[in-house]
């Protein structure tokens, strides 16, 4: 019987294959196998330095920017197109894989041109349509009713929850297919934690997540699949129901049941 996630290109959306990465001669990922499905939100989960930064922004190819960091063998493929072909337009990736970080990273302008920030970038000039974009962007990250009077504002006169919000707001204003985040609420207080969570899930249906997470807790509550990385090596993925309740391979185990540093 043929493995039914072959056939299914929403559960190969972005199809990691025997990726291995290095920063210089330092080899921090290695021959990595990982398929992230379509509307699906993914874990990535693993101690510190294991290397789930390194694979989030291997996804969209941020990591370019870092000299000497570079994919030593494997591929990336996302809706089948290798994203590490150098026909690839980096710029367009980025635009299709949004990415929201830790730290909240808002542009010193008004919230407003925040949000459209990438709009214009692609050359859009019309007031409406720019209006209209900033307000369903706005919508979309649950940010709308708080900001809507006071547009004009600059961005870092927002609280940090919100500020992750508008990062969300002017990542989602591309449409992007897939939106990776590294530990999002890892700078929050619990509230605008629980805030990011509710909104990462009401968006569930609408883009592809791939959220980095020390906290298995989060990863737990949000997250429909899950990688567990060591080492630089998958050990794991699958739902996240099995990795922390049945997972097949020991260190997983201990991983999640906290015996693992
Ligand atoms: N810019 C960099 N230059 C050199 N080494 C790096 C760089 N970024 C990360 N590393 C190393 O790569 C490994 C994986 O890091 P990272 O992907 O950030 O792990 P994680 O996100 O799981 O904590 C670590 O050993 C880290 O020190
Ligand atoms: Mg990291």
């Amino acid at each position: 019987m043929p493995d039914s996630r072959s056939t299914d290109p929403d559960a190969d959306f972005i199809s990691v294959r025997d990726f291995s990465y290095a920063y210089g001669s330092t080899q921090v990922l290695h021959g990595i196998n990982l398929s992230i499905h379509r509307r699906r939100i993914t874990a990535l989960i693993g101690p510190s330095g294991c290397g789930k930064s390194t694979l989030l922004r291997a996804i969209n190819r941020i990591n370019d920017l870092v000299e000497g960091a570079a994919p030593v063998s494997g591929s990336i493929h996302i809706d089948g197109v290798n994203i590490y072909d150098p026909a690839v337009d980096v710029i367009a990736l980025r635009r299709n894989v949004g990415m929201v970080f830790q730290k909240y990273n808002p542009f010193p302008r008004s919230i407003y041109e925040n949000t459209v920030y990438g709009l214009r970038l692609a050359g859009i000039t019309d007031r409406a349509q720019l209006d209209e974009a900033a307000e369903q962007s706005l919508r979309l990250a649950a940010l709308w009713d708080e900001v809507k009077d006071r547009l004009d504002e600059m961005a870092t006169s927002l609280s940090g929850g919100q500020q992750q919000r508008l990062c969300i707001a002017r990542a989602v204003a591309l449409r992007p297919r897939v939106l990776l985040m590294d530990e999002p609420c890892a700078a929050l207080d619990p509230i605008a934690t629980a805030r990011i969570e509710d909104l990462i899930a009401q968006l569930r249906d609408r883009f592809s997540f791939v959220i980095v997470t020390h906290n298995m807790e989060q990863a737990k509550r949000l997250s429909d699949r899950t990688a567990f990385l060591y080492r630089g090596k998958l050990i794991e993925e699958g739902d996240t129901l099995d990795i922390f309740g049945n997972p097949a391979q020991p260190l997983t185990e201990q991983y999640v049941t906290g015996r693992l540093v």
